[in-house]
This record gives structure tokens, sequence and C-alpha cells, in this order.
């Protein structure tokens, strides 16, 4: 449990550990390409630590030293070996949706199972994909534990209706294994960082528009990866500055892939101050992004930008409620189905604060108000419910708690260090 009070502003200069979803995929494509992979910038996460594990449990050799750098001796695309029991991924979802990928190409059977939240996450939208292209998959009711037979993989066309990078990317991993191109095309994008990776490692992967083929069967090449600074972490410390007056933070070394450069656009559409100081180019772009106070008003987000800023939308709830005037988000359905429902978290803990937050299916409305008031919150368990509302908090009157802290873990532990830090 944390006590926050209101903060006056955030101040100061940040680098943030690596982003998630980046460093999932160098550990694995580390792990199955021939060679030494170096990885700089890994987060120290309870979800990157759950897919090293996976790894290690099939023989991969993977060493994290102290500097946060890993280094990853890879066995090559059939080289992983049975492991002794079920491979358990805690509360990592994209650990168990893109290993299912992986595992669907191996000469062994396997079971993947996860925490009681990972356990109630839909894997239908896998196992679909996947016994199409061949995979002999089961999950009991369409969740988790999942059984792999693991063998040959045929390459697919497949026309996805779920807007989701893990999905795509199941399907783009048991695709290094099929025989022939496998091509997978989608709705909205998500974001490529399965794509750009595999082509850093060098596979055979194309992409026109929405839609991505990649031609199977060829071993991929250890390389080095720098890991750059993970935007959904950073977006929480880029909405608190944004809110409170007189705030300017600097975030050094970000994730700046356009695929999930939402957050920028929406908080300057909302009338952020947000500058890019400075780019790096590299197969993922990286640079440093300068916020300032400003005052924000509603705006309206359409299903398409979703993908865009799915991870970010509990503390976009967060700036609409302070916002003036009234935010319209469409197409949220996915928000449902993450490490809790977060439209339900989000909702309970807004309304609590005084937001003026109402839900009509997909769609959520929100009128700004003035100030939130202070209150007793709950994470849900949920590492982004609880920095969001560690956010509203510090731009509340009064006094907040919120419960069941140590869910950050999951992605950012250090996240109420580098708080304190920086609000005054
Ligand atoms: C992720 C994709 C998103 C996101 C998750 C990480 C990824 O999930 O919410 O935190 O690394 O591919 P969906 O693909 O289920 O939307």
């Amino acid at each position: 449990m944390i006590r926050l009070k209101a903060a006056e502003k955030l101040t100061g200069v940040i680098e943030l550990p690596g982003d998630k979803s980046i460093s999932h995929r160098a550990v694995m494509l580390g792990a199955i390409a021939k060679g030494r992979t170096v990885i700089k910038n890994l987060p120290d996460s309870d979800d990157s630590d759950f897919t090293i594990r996976a790894f290690k449990e099939m023989g991969v050799d993977i060493r994290k030293k102290r500097t946060g750098s890993a280094v990853v001796k890879g066995n090559g695309l059939r080289g992983l070996k049975k492991p002794k029991a079920a491979l358990h991924v805690g509360n990592s979802g994209t650990t168990m949706r893109l290993l299912a990928g992986i595992l669907a190409g191996q000469s062994f059977a396997s079971t993947l199972t996860g925490d009681e939240s990972l356990s109630n996450r839909p894997m239908e939208r896998i196992v679909e994909p996947l016994s199409l292209m061949g995979v002999r998959i089961g999950a009991k009711g369409g969740r988790p534990p999942l059984t792999i037979e693991g063998g040959d993989v045929k390459a697919i066309d497949y026309q996805m209706d779920i807007p989701s990078a893990q999905v795509k990317s199941a399907i783009l991993f048991a695709a290094l294994y099929a025989d022939g191109v496998t091509r997978v095309t989608e709705k909205f994008g998500s974001r490529d960082h399965t794509e750009r990776m595999m082509r850093h490692f060098g596979a055979d992967i194309k992409v026109d528009g929405l839609s991505i083929s990649l031609r199977g069967g060829r071993e991929l090449a250890a390389r080095s990866v720098a890991v750059p600074g993970d935007i959904s972490s950073a977006s929480f410390f880029m909405a608190g500055a944004t809110l409170l007056k007189g705030s300017r933070i600097k975030v050094r070394g970000l994730s700046l892939n356009p695929t999930r450069c939402g957050i920028l656009d929406i908080l300057f559409r909302m009338g952020g101050d947000i500058r890019i100081t400075k780019k790096v180019a590299g197969f993922e772009p990286a640079g440093d992004v300068e916020v300032r106070h400003a005052g924000t008003k509603g705006i309206i987000i359409d299903e398409g930008t979703i993908p865009n800023v799915i991870d970010e939308l509990p503390v976009i709830f967060v700036l609409a409620a302070l916002s003036e005037g009234t935010t319209v988000i469409r197409g949220t359905k996915e928000l449902r189905v993450k490490e809790t429902d977060r439209i339900a978290s989000m909702e309970d803990n807004l309304k609590k604060m005084g937001a003026g937050i109402f839900v009509d299916g997909d769609t959520v409305t929100i009128e700004g108000v003035r100030r939130l008031k202070g209150a007793d919150l709950r994470s849900f368990g949920d590492h982004r419910t609880c920095m969001a509302m560690a956010v509203a908090s510090l731009c509340a009157d009064g006094r907040s708690a919120i419960d069941d802290i140590e869910c950050v873990s999951k992605s950012f532990p250090g996240f109420f260090r580098v708080l304190k830090r920086i609000a005054r």
C-alpha cells in the first residue's frame, strides 16, 4: 500500500528501463537464432524475467549482467530442449502468446501455464490461427494452460479480426517454422516490434501496408540489440507533467517507434507541450522527449488509434478526467481483457475521485473536472491501473492511498522511486 498526496509539479531528467515488448522479442529471437546476442538495457521486470526463465528451462544459455545487459547464446530455430515441466510464465500474456508460436515449431510437446489473472485471459485468438497452421494446440475453454504438440507448421494467409500485436506475433513466430510464405493482414496497425526485430535478425519478412509476409525455414543470425526506454512507462510521467502546473521533465532515450507513439499524438492533440529534442535512427528509433505543463482539452479518440495507445489508455483516462470538456474514446473493448478489466478498474477508481466517467458498450466518455479528490484506490493487481492512479493521486486534493502496489514490478519495479525523485 502507498499513501500519496498532491504534488506541486514534476521536474527532472529521467531515463527509463527498456521497453517491455521489445525486450521479450529480443530474448526470444536471440534464443532461437544462431550465435551470441547481446541485449542492452533489458528491464529488470517480472515479465521479461519470465521470458528468460522459460528459455533457460529449454536449454538456452542466458546470462543477465548487473549492468542491465544480457547475453543470449542462441540454440538455432529448432534447437530448444523439451522442458522438464510445464513452462510457467506468471502474469505475462506476451510471453505466453508469442512463445506458443515458437513452441509450435519444436519437436516436443509442451504446456504453458500462468498465474490466476493470466489463466483467465483469452487464448482462442491464437489457438484459432495456429490450428489453421496445422499446429496441435489446446486450451480448455479458450483459457490457459495451453498444450502444444510441436511439429510441422503450414504457411497460411490470415486476416486478423482482433487488433492485437500478440496474435500477429504468435503467427509470425510460428511462420518462421513453416515451409512457404505466411501472410497476416491487420485491420488496424498494431505495434510492429516483431517485424522490426525479425528483420534485424535476418528473417525473410516483408511489410506491405497492413500485410506482413514471412517466408519460413531460414535460420536467424544473432545480433546486438539496445533496447530503448519504454514509452508506456514514460506515459505516466508525461501525463503527470502535462497536468501539474510548472512541470518540466525530459525523458532520455525513449522508444519512438511510430506504432507506439500514439500517446505523444494524443497529448499534443489535447494541447500538451511535447517536444522531441533528439532523434536517433535505428531498427527501433529512439530519442529524447521534453514535456512541460499545459492546459488540456477533451478530444475524440477513434477505434483505429486504439492499438497504438492500448497500454496508455488508463493514464489517458486520467488526463481526460482533468481536461476541459469531453473526451470520447471509441472501440475500447480490448481493455476488458488485459491484466484486469481496465475499463472497470479505472471507472471504479476515477468515480471515487469525483471524475465524470460514463461507459456505454465499447465507448468511454469522460467529462473533465477542475480537480479530483483524494480517495482510497485499488490497483486490482494491475500495474498500469496502479501507475495511472498514482498520477491521478498527485493531481488530487487531499490524500489518496493505493493498495497492492507490488504489481508495478510486472513492467517497472522502480516506478515509485522515480516518481518520488521528480515530484515536488
Ligand atoms: C503487447 C501487445 C499488446 C499490449 C501488451 C504488449 C506486445 O497486447 O497490450 O502490453 O508486446 O505485443 P495485445 O496484442 O493483446 O493488444
